[in-house]
This record gives C-alpha cells, sequence and structure tokens, in this order.
C-alpha cells in the first residue's frame, strides 16, 4: 500500500461509523494532479494548491464571463478534518444505502408514489447544483447530512464578483495557499459524492436583463448544468437546483431516486418538468421555525430537460433576455404567461421547433419557473428544508443586505438587523427574545419530517445559543447608538427604506421622539397620528406629536 492509499483509508475511515460506505474511488483518478513522477507530493495542502490555481483550470468563456473548472473532491487528496459525530438516531436514518424492495414501496406510498420499476427497482442517480458565497460551514453541515453520501454530483459555483459587481472575497478559491474551507466542504457529502466549486468571472460591467439584480445569480448557475456534463449526467439521471442553504428530505431525495413520478417518466415535453418541494423554514435557528410558511424551493428536472444533457435537437434553444443562450427566457418564448405559467407561443410561432417540445433548462430555468408538481408527504410534512439567515455573525447578515440579490448597499449598514428584513430576521429576532407565536421550535414542529442534522439536542441548543448572543450584542449596540443620538434625526430625510419598510418609530434612523410617517399614507402606523405627520408622498423623519404619545 503506498502513502496516497493510506490517506484514502484514513479519510473513508473516518466517515464509516457503522454506514454502508463503500468507495468507488481509484487511484488512477488522481493520477492528473499529482506531481510530475507520479508520486504524490509530501504536503496534500500543497496538492491543493497547485490543483485549484486559476490559470490551470478547464474553463469555458461565455458572452457574460469564463467559468473556471475545478477538480471534484474525488480528484483530489483531502486531508481528513470532518467526522460527522452522529447519534444512533442520525446514523439509523443515514443508514438506508441498501435497497429493500418492501422499505421503498412504502416509502414511495408516503407521497402517493408507486415504485417506478417493480421487477428491477433501481435508483436514480441526483446531481444537485447551487451557488456558493457566505453560507456558514454550520448550514453546509446541515445540508450535507441530510443527502450524505446520496447524491453522484455536487456542482458549487463561486463568482468572483457580489450580486451588484464588486469584488468580493473568495470563500474556496485560493490560488496561492490552500483553502481549508474547501478542504472540509469537498468532505462533507460523503466519499461517493463528487464534490466540486467552481468559479465564476464575469465581465459584465452593468447589471443587464430582467431582474438585473440577480444578473450573478442567474448566470453563474448556468455553470452548474455544464459540470453536470462533465460528470457524466445522462437523460435519465435526475438534477436538483437549490440554494446552498436548501435541501429536500433525505426520505424524498430516496423517493426522487426510486418511485413513480410523472415529471421524471421518460419522454417529456419538458414544459411541466419540475417536481418542487414543499419546504420548511429556519429562521437563523432550528428552534425558529416559520409557522404557518412553507417555501417551494429545491426544484428537481429529469436529465432529459436539462441543458448540455438533454437532446437539443428536439428541444431547441428559445430566445432569452439577455443574448440567445442566456438570461431568462423572453416573453413568449417561455415567459409572459398569467400566474407565472410559461408562455410559449413565439417559440412555437417560429416554426423551427417540433409543436410539442420546448426547450432545455439552464440552471436559472429549474429555479425561476413554475410548472410541474409541488409534492408533500401526504401526512401534510414538508419534503424540504431551508435555513435561512443562518449566518456566523451579524456583521455577516448586513454584508449579506448589503450585497446580494435586491441589496440595500450601504444603507444595510445604517440599520439593525431586524429593520433589514422585518418577516424574516424580525421574526428570528422575536425568537431569540422569546416573543410573538409566528414561529415553533423544534420539539413542536407538528410533522413528521426533520432534519437530520438537528436531530442532535446538542447541535441544536448550540446554534440557537449562538444565535440568541448575536441577537443580544446586536441589541446592545444598537441601543448603545440610539442613545447617544439627538431626540429628532435625519429631520424630513427619507426614511422608508433605512426604517424596514415600515411607519412609525424609528429610533436608530429618526432619533428616540423621531417618527418614519407620509402624511395621509393608508395603513400608516399609530404614531403617524391619524396620518396627519410626516412629508407629502413620501416617508420621512418628523418629531413625535406629544397628544399621539400622551394618548398611547
Ligand atoms: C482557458 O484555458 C486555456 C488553456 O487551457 C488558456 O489558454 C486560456 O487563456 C484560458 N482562458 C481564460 C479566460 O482563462
Ligand atoms: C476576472 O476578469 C477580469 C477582466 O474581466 C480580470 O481583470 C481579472 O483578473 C479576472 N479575475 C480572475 C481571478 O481571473
Ligand atoms: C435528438 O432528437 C432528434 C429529433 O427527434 C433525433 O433525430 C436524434 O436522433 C436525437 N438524438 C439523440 C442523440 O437521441
Ligand atoms: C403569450 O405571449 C404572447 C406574446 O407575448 C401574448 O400575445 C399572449 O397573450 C401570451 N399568452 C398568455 C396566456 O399570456
Ligand atoms: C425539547 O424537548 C426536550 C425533551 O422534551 C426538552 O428537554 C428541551 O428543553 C426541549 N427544547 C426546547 C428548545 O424546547
Ligand atoms: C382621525 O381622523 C378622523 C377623520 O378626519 C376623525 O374623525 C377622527 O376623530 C380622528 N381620530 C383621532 C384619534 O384624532
Ligand atoms: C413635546 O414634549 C417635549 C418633551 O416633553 C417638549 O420639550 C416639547 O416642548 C413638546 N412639544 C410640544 C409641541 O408640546
Amino acid at each position: 500500500m503506498n502513502a496516497l492509499h493510506a490517506v484514502l483509508l484514513l479519510c473513508i475511515g473516518a466517515s464509516t461509523i457503522g454506514l454502508h460506505l463503500r468507495t468507488t474511488r481509484s487511484a488512477s483518478n488522481f493520477v492528473s494532479f499529482l506531481g510530475d513522477s507520479g508520486v504524490p507530493m509530501p504536503s496534500t495542502k500543497r496538492l491543493l494548491s497547485l490543483a485549484f490555481e486559476v490559470g490551470r483550470l478547464k474553463n469555458l468563456t461565455l458572452a457574460h464571463g469564463t467559468f473556471y473548472f475545478a477538480p471534484h473532491s474525488q480528484e483530489v487528496e483531502i486531508v481528513p478534518n470532518h467526522e460527522p459525530s452522529w447519534n444512533a438516531v442520525q446514523r439509523e436514518l443515514l443508514d438506508d444505502e441498501i435497497v429493500d424492495v418492501e422499505r421503498e414501496r412504502e416509502r414511495c406510498a408516503r407521497y402517493n408514489f408507486k415504485l417506478a420499476d417493480e421487477a428491477n427497482p433501481r435508483r436514480r442517480r441526483l446531481f444537485m447544483g447551487a451557488l456558493i458565497g457566505d453560507d456558514s460551514m454550520e448550514v453546509l453541515r446541515a445540508v450535507s447530512t441530510e443527502a450524505y453520501d446520496i447524491y453522484h454530483t455536487v456542482s458549487f459555483i463561486e463568482g468572483f464578483q457580489a450580486h451588484d459587481l464588486s469584488h468580493r472575497e473568495m470563500n474556496y478559491y485560493d490560488p496561492t495557499t490552500p483553502s481549508e474551507n474547501l478542504n472540509t466542504l469537498l468532505q462533507l457529502f460523503g466519499p461517493k459524492t463528487k464534490v466540486s466549486v467552481d468559479y465564476y468571472n464575469t465581465t459584465m460591467t452593468e447589471l443587464v436583463g430582467q431582474h438585473g439584480s440577480l444578473f450573478m445569480d442567474f448566470v453563474g448557475r448556468e455553470g452548474n448544468t455544464h459540470r453536470w456534463a462533465m460528470n457524466g449526467m445522462k437523460e435519465d439521471d435526475v438534477g436538483i437546483i437549490g440554494d446552498a442553504d436548501e435541501v429536500f428530505t433525505r426520505d424524498f431525495l430516496r423517493a426522487m431516486q426510486i418511485c413513480d413520478i410523472p415529471e421524471f417518466r421518460k419522454g417529456q415535453s419538458c414544459i411541466e418538468a419540475q417536481v418542487k418541494a414543499s419546504t420548511l423554514v429556519y429562521e437563523s435557528s432550528p428552534n425558529c421555525l416559520t409557522r404557518d410558511r412553507r417555501w417551494f424551493h429545491p426544484d428537481a428536472i429529469l436529465g432529459e430537460c436539462v441543458d448540455n444533457v438533454g437532446n437539443a435537437t428536439l428541444h431547441p434553444p428559445t430566445k432569452r433576455d439577455y443574448v440567445d443562450k442566456h438570461g431568462l427566457e423572453m416573453e413568449g418564448y417561455g415567459a409572459g404567461g398569467s400566474d407565472f405559467r410559461p408562455n410559449y407561443t413565439l417559440y412555437h410561432k417560429d416554426g423551427l421547433v417540433p409543436s410539442n417540445t420546448y426547450p432545455l433548462w439552464h440552471g436559472t430555468d429549474i429555479r425561476m419557473k413554475f410548472s410541474g408538481s409541488t409534492y408533500g408527504k401526504n401526512d401534510g410534512s414538508a419534503t424540504g428544508y431551508h435555513f435561512h439567515n443562518n449566518f456566523k455573525s451579524a456583521e455577516e447578515i448586513h454584508v449579506k443586505y448589503a450585497t446580494y440579490g435586491h441589496a440595500k448597499g450601504e444603507l444595510a449598514f445604517k440599520m439593525p438587523m431586524w429593520a433589514l428584513h422585518p418577516e424574516d430576521i424580525g421574526l428570528a429576532v422575536d425568537c431569540a427574545n422569546g416573543k410573538g407565536d409566528l414561529y415553533l421550535d423544534f420539539n413542536n414542529s407538528g410533522g413528521s419530517a426533520l432534519p437530520i442534522y438537528y436531530l442532535n439536542e446538542d447541535v441544536r441548543n448550540k446554534r440557537h445559543q449562538h444565535w440568541k448572543s448575536i441577537v443580544k450584542d446586536e441589541e446592545e449596540y444598537w441601543s448603545k447608538k440610539i442613545d447617544a443620538m439627538q431626540p429628532l434625526e435625519n429631520e424630513n430625510k427619507d426614511c422608508w427604506m433605512v426604517c424596514g419598510e415600515k411607519s412609525g418609530e424609528c429610533p436608530h434612523f429618526c432619533g428616540k421622539n423621531g417618527v418614519c410617517c407620509q402624511v395621509g399614507a393608508i395603513n400608516s402606523a399609530p404614531e403617524c397620528v391619524n396620518r396627519t405627520l410626516g412629508c407629502d408622498g413620501r416617508e420621512c423623519c418628523v418629531a413625535a406629536s406629544n397628544v399621539s404619545n400622551g394618548s398611547q
């Protein structure tokens, strides 16, 4: 046994934990990333560094920028630094490698499906794709535990630019020194899964297309289907697009592999093609499960309909709002139906396309379009989880809202985090303080689907305590700041955005005695005294009326 094998075994040994995990890797996969002699270099870290230098990576230049494709987790030597510590309950749920027909039949029945092939049950391969940015390791541990060793491929794309096209600090790419984050990420999804972080560098100098602020998001996802094709995706495989903090439940992932799901039957026209999740939303902590609300990502689709994988003669390209092969579909070429439904009137009218087929789907189409079906468990439980805003510091939350889609720019640093997004972060702040009733704690979710990673009370409590400490620090910071302010600040200045898109008290911007109001605005806060306070036609900071204060 040579040194390389020893490292491999070590790595596999660390993650076995009683599961039926077997490696499918062969030493030959590694050769291209070893030193000239084929002998492993003394330091794995140096190996990583050499292998990931951008100038050495396969690249693909498109109209809007270049993708760089790095080696995936089975092509590089990994320094084992991730040892999942699962308890007995978690291990039992993760131990589902062997196909037991009766168990799979029951699984399918939980979603009102039948087995796809009773005589010869066979699992479909699942290819996952997402963009990656400042998502915390906590989130990545949660999503990867759920899907441990299930995916064939996990494709991440990291952009050199933020959503506003400003330069961003890379979390995974590092040309000169090895990236610890990358080394960890490559292990999280289990040894059977090919994990990669590929990179995207845009040549665009301004945001274009419909929803320009999401331009980076939309073109970045194009890289996911290129990676899937590189990794050998076929027409009968399934592609899944999500954000890095979203995942289908493990039970539903297994169901998608083996059950007869209409959207995954052979011979798709590729119009009603998505399998959408019914997703629980955890805001910042596993003990802050949003009550009465389901999200609808991630989305899955059959390989037949995936760009670079399906048959482009049968499903020719459509017209898109940013040059033909990129951006969102144009009206009549996919977009523009009522209720977000697809509209391909002009696509077919052009006469170049078989009348009963539709174009192949980009990563962005898979995320953005509304078609196909949303599946829940037949007991009403979820089929997906969204670990939203699960950041490790208040600073990261402010940065997110300053730079990502629908960005607030510098304003994001002038408002407390609960004002950044009153519905989501506001709820998580209330939850940390035990106020309000719009959330449920983990123990009390009322459904039969629970994220496997958080079926560990210590892990759960640790995250919840961490979230509480983030909230406490943020509250102290703003309370000090507000104490030092004048009773009325920013008099007559616009305040709608910075006050969290609501009227009324807004001490962090208008001062302790100021209110943010617009004369005559409907749904004004009571502090606007019967719509009498404020500026004409816009919300601005004005002195609170003593009458109103007195009457409350
Ligand atoms: C892409 O790779 C080729 C060689 O593989 C190289 O010549 C070219 O400069 C690269 N393009 C970019 C944009 O990095
Ligand atoms: C990204 O592209 C710009 C030009 O568009 C170039 O100046 C820059 O060096 C590129 N960055 C990387 C990391 O390749
Ligand atoms: C793609 O579809 C065209 C049109 O139906 C067909 O002629 C061709 O054989 C298909 N190609 C493959 C590789 O299946
Ligand atoms: C579909 O798009 C065409 C072209 O824009 C438009 O004329 C038609 O009204 C649209 N149909 C629906 C149902 O929205
Ligand atoms: C969850 O339930 C356990 C056992 O009933 C209890 O000890 C724990 O405090 C609960 N956690 C929360 C956050 O309510
Ligand atoms: C609010 O305005 C309405 C109509 O102008 C008036 O009838 C009502 O008394 C006012 N309420 C208060 C509390 O001033
Ligand atoms: C409102 O109350 C403040 C503080 O009590 C006082 O200084 C101010 O004169 C009052 N303004 C009016 C218009 O009554």
